[in-house]
């Protein structure tokens, strides 16, 4: 498979992470998806596990917190996509130092997929999660780690159903609250 890559993805059974081990599969990468053992028998995220090995996706079991499973899922591909969720964000400093033990990676994209967070005017709470994007921005680079970070802004289908109302799960019939400025 001249010209293709060895994808990791760490986060792939999330809202965004399975579009991504989709399209990396669908493109014709070797596409490799870092899976909690727990999740696999959870019935909404088993159907995602399960679309995964229909489309040729190699699952690999680790987590985050285990070092040893990181280093060696890393060890089998060439770039890595973290696309894991808002709690583990700062966390990331985790897969950058199994990167940087396994030494073969040669791209990392960590978790963005949103604002660009070094030119932003973010109120909070996302002013916090922004701020800590940027640190493992400057944490990768540090490492010398070649890196490519993906500003795609707001997800309508996230954002649109709720018009943004923190904790709501459908549009508010009497009030909206527009943060900032306006
Ligand atoms: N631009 C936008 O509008 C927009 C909207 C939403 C999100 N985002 C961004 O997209 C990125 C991903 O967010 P998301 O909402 O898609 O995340 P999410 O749905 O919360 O998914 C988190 C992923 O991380 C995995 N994970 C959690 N703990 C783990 C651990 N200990 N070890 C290994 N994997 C673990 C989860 O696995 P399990 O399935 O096992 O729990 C899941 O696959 C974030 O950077 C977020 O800010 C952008």
């Amino acid at each position: 498979m001249a010209g293709k890559s060895k994808v990791l993805v760490i986060g792939g059974t999330g809202y965004i992470g399975k579009f991504i081990v989709e399209a990396s599969a669908k493109e014709g990468h070797p596409t490799f998806a870092l899976v909690r053992e727990s999740t696999v028998s959870d019935p909404v995220k088993g159907k995602v596990i399960d679309n995964f090995k229909n489309i040729g996706v190699q699952l690999l079991y680790g987590d985050l917190y285990d070092h040893e499973s990181l280093v060696k899922a890393i060890k089998q591909v060439d770039v890595v996509i973290s696309a894991v969720g808002h709690m583990q964000l700062g966390d990331q400093v985790k897969i950058i130092a199994a990167i940087k033990e396994a030494g073969n990676v040669k791209r990392f994209f960590p978790s963005e997929f949103g604002t660009d967070v070094d030119r932003h005017h973010a109120v909070e709470l996302a002013k916090s999660a922004f701020a800590v994007k940027a640190q493992i921005r400057r944490t990768i680079e540090a490492e010398g780690i070649p890196y490519t970070y993906v500003a795609a802004n707001c997800f309508a289908g996230y954002f649109l159903p709720n018009l943004s109302q923190a904790g709501a799960t459908s549009p508010p019939r009497d009030k909206a609250v527009i943060l900032g400025d306006g």
